[in-house]
């Protein structure tokens, strides 16, 4: 059987100089988020869409709470090919892509259906087009976690209180900017040592959405919340640009199918449960949220904020430009 399904590949690959043949493949998924992040359900599901897309030709092994490095070391191993996949925050990748910062722009958004609505434009759809270049990687599509907020260990009345305050940020330009803007002190961290950091005081305070404020309990260690909605945090879907060059055109589509369907669920998900899970913060015994806590709050910083990042991605006017219609 063995030597028939090889004479069988041989005779093909003579047949159709060029073309690549359908073979198996368990994609290799690296993620920074634990396994009861949305992201990482939606990495299982979209293992077995693969399985279906593909006739069990595909599947998806994943990699959770950054077991292969923070998003840096992932994004080295996407590039020499070692890792197939990672799902990685656009916050991660704006280093190698200033234009991915203007997802980052604060207060760009009002809320979380309308960051859908950015994930989906082409504007954003385009900014992918210099990951190849940029990383060695294929965006496959966007996703997201939910909206941005403050956590603080002391009590905030104003902006002045969060002055000199060390914050921990993901490591990225934009957010480190921001933070500097308003007096903070930003300490870049991944996520999976922010638990630690927060328990052990290294930290004052954090910016994190919803979504793994619940997963990781960090209102253990922090007891006061600002609702600001600052930001929208995005996603991309990744794949090695070396593992892409070496599949079949029929195969590029069902990874791309199979990727942009879990992506669109992604999304859907977070719209869908972020105002559910602000319920069940609020229901966090000693935990005080503040709502409602617009930019002004933080005086002129969107004005400042554009000002540096104009300079460096026509994306931050064509995105306020586009957000201004929603
Ligand atoms: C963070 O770095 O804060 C983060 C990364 C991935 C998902 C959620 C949060």
């Amino acid at each position: 059987m063995l030597k028939l399904t090889t004479a069988l590949a041989v005779t093909l690959a003579v047949a159709l100089p060029g073309a690549l043949l359908a073979q198996d493949k368990t994609f290799r998924v690296g993620l920074i988020t634990p396994p009861v992040h949305v992201w990482n359900k939606e990495v299982d599901a979209m293992g077995v869409t693969l399985g279906e897309m593909s006739g069990g030709r595909m599947a998806v092994t994943a990699f959770p709470s950054g077991q292969l490095g923070n998003e840096e070391t992932m994004l080295q191993q996407l590039q020499t090919g070692a890792l197939d996949m990672a799902w990685l925050t656009t916050a991660g990748l704006t280093v190698r892509v200033p234009d991915l910062g203007a997802l980052h722009a604060p207060f760009l958004v009002d809320n979380i259906a309308d960051a859908a609505k950015v994930l989906r434009s082409d504007e954003a759809r385009e900014i992918l087009d210099a990951l190849p270049a940029a990383t060695g990687t294929v965006g496959l599509c966007y996703a997201m976690t939910g909206m941005r907020q403050i956590m603080t260990k002391t009590p905030i009345a104003s902006a002045q209180d969060l002055n000199g305050l060390r914050f921990r940020i993901t490591p990225a330009p934009p957010i480190q900017n921001f933070f500097e803007m308003f007096g903070a002190a930003p300490a870049p961290m991944p996520l999976t040592q922010v638990y630690d950091a927060l328990a052990n005081g290294q930290i004052d305070a954090i910016d994190m959405d919803h979504e793994s404020i619940l997963n990781f309990g960090y209102f253990d260690h922090a007891k006061n919340m600002l609702e600001t909605n600052h930001q929208m945090f995005g996603m991309v879907a990744l794949i090695s640009g070396r593992v892409w060059a070496q599949l079949s055109d029929e195969d590029k589509k069902i990874v791309q199918d199979a990727a942009q369907k879990h992506c669109d669920q992604t999304i859907d998900r977070f719209v869908s449960e972020e105002d559910s899970k602000l319920d069940r913060l609020k229901a966090v015994e000693g935990l005080t949220i503040t709502e409602d806590v617009g930019s002004e709050f933080f005086g002129d910083i969107v004005t400042r904020w554009d000002a540096e990042w104009a300079a460096k991605t026509p994306y931050v006017a064509r995105l306020r430009a586009l957000t201004a219609a929603f």
